[in-house]
């Protein structure tokens, strides 16, 4: 039997607020002109929708879907493509908005699959980095915080589709 609940806060709603405003402002600093964001469901839906309400000037968004992890804590390894975009990234300033990067395996995908449709640029911004677990190396430009390898819900983020909606960020009491 599983029990498994979120304990500790580890980020507070303010915290994550005062830090995403800042990603945006970044973001528009380097992207003063065309921006379109594309987001990786689920994870990253709620950080997309603050980071998009932040945001000054115009932007465009899509989204894809991957599956990396099935059930547990733990990466497969395996990255699949669910749901593709609605829209081509040729030419465009593209920036992809994931929830966390941990092993980079889900990531490294996503840029070599996205990289191959010849954006203008392709950069990345997540929420959160695990750099402890990094399996490969992948590059991320924008990144919210840097944690601890401890499994970690809410703002978009879950454990069995559990826990998305919780606007803080809580440690997993694994
Ligand atoms: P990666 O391929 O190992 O970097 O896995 C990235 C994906 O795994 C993220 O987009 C999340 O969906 C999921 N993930 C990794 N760590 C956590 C965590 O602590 N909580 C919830 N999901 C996680
Ligand atoms: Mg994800």
């Amino acid at each position: 039997m599983s029990d498994l609940r979120p304990t500790e806060i580890l980020l507070s709603r303010e915290q994550i607020q005062k830090r995403v405003a800042e990603l945006a402002a970044e973001i528009r600093r380097d992207h003063p002109n065309d921006l379109h964001m594309v987001a990786v469901l689920k994870g990253a839906f709620v950080f997309l929708s603050d980071l998009a309400r932040y945001m000054t000037g115009p932007v465009s968004l899509d989204f894809m879907a991957v599956s990396s992890y099935a059930k547990g804590t733990t990466s497969s390894g395996q990255v699949r493509l669910l749901k593709d975009l609605d829209t081509s990234l040729e030419g465009r300033n593209v920036i992809i908005v994931e929830d966390i990067v941990d092993t980079g395996l889900t990531l490294l995908y996503l840029q070599d699959i996205l990289r191959a449709r010849n954006p203008k640029s392709l950069r990345t911004a997540c929420l959160l980095s695990k750099p402890s677990r990094r399996q490969v190396d992948v590059k991320v430009e924008y990144i919210g915080f840097t944690i601890e390898d401890r499994f970690v819900v809410g703002y978009g983020l879950d454990y069995a589709e559990a826990y998305r909606n919780l606007p803080h960020i809580a440690v997993l009491n694994t």
